[in-house]
């Protein structure tokens, strides 16, 4: 069975790493995922007095996460923590409070910086909010990625054999995971 995979990249940036890892993950992924990027760049800043009239674009990223079966999150770390662009998203979507978009969606947690700690402390911010937002997390495997630009091309091309199977092995257990969550927890 297929499974529509939302994701969301953490960076804003049109030179963004992230984004780059994105697309080679897609590429080294199992035929059954399906991949629809879920954009956070034109949200406004969270506001709870526009908790009982939303903006359109936070509508649609509600509206985005709802049609998704599960989520994988692909972003840097800025100053030791969760980009501000990202911590916007998962607060508009984790509102109306009764309403939160991330109930029990399964999962995945991933990100590339050109540090050696490949986002290790960025992740970890993240994971504390999809725990509190009560997302169903992949746990392990964990994956750092301190980013090599002749490795990893926008084109989704992994140019290092080890590098590669990394990829290939971490997106399928993602899909392993989101299997597990759906068969306990359908969505819709
Ligand atoms: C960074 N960068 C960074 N890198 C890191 O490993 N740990 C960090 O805490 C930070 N902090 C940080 C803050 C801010 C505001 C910026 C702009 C950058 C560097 C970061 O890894 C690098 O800019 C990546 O290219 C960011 O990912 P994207 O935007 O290219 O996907």
């Amino acid at each position: 069975m297929t499974h529509k995979v939302g994701y969301l990249i953490g960076s804003l940036s049109k030179d963004s790493i992230n984004r780059v890892l994105s697309q080679c993950l897609i590429a080294v992924a199992p035929d059954d995922l399906e991949f629809t990027e879920i954009p956070i760049g034109d949200l406004p800043l969270y506001n709870r007095d526009l908790d009982d009239a939303y903006p359109a674009e936070a509508t649609a990223l509600k509206d985005a996460i709802a049609a998704s079966d599960a989520l994988l999150f692909i972003t840097p770390e800025y100053n030791r923590s969760i980009p501000g662009a990202l911590k916007n998203a998962i607060d508009w979507a984790s509102r109306p409070w009764g309403q939160n978009s991330f109930d029990h969606v399964p999962a995945g947690v991933i990100g590339a910086s050109v540090g050696a700690i490949g986002t290790a402390l960025g992740q970890q911010s993240l994971r504390g909010c999809l725990s509190f937002c009560n997302a169903r997390q992949m746990t392990a495997p964990e994956a750092y990625i301190q980013f090599d630009p002749e490795v990893y091309l926008a084109s989704g091309e992994v140019t290092d054999a080890d590098s590669k199977a990394f990829l290939t092995a971490y997106m399928a257990e993602f899909r392993d995971h989101v299997e597990r969550v759906l068969t306990v927890l359908p969505r819709g």
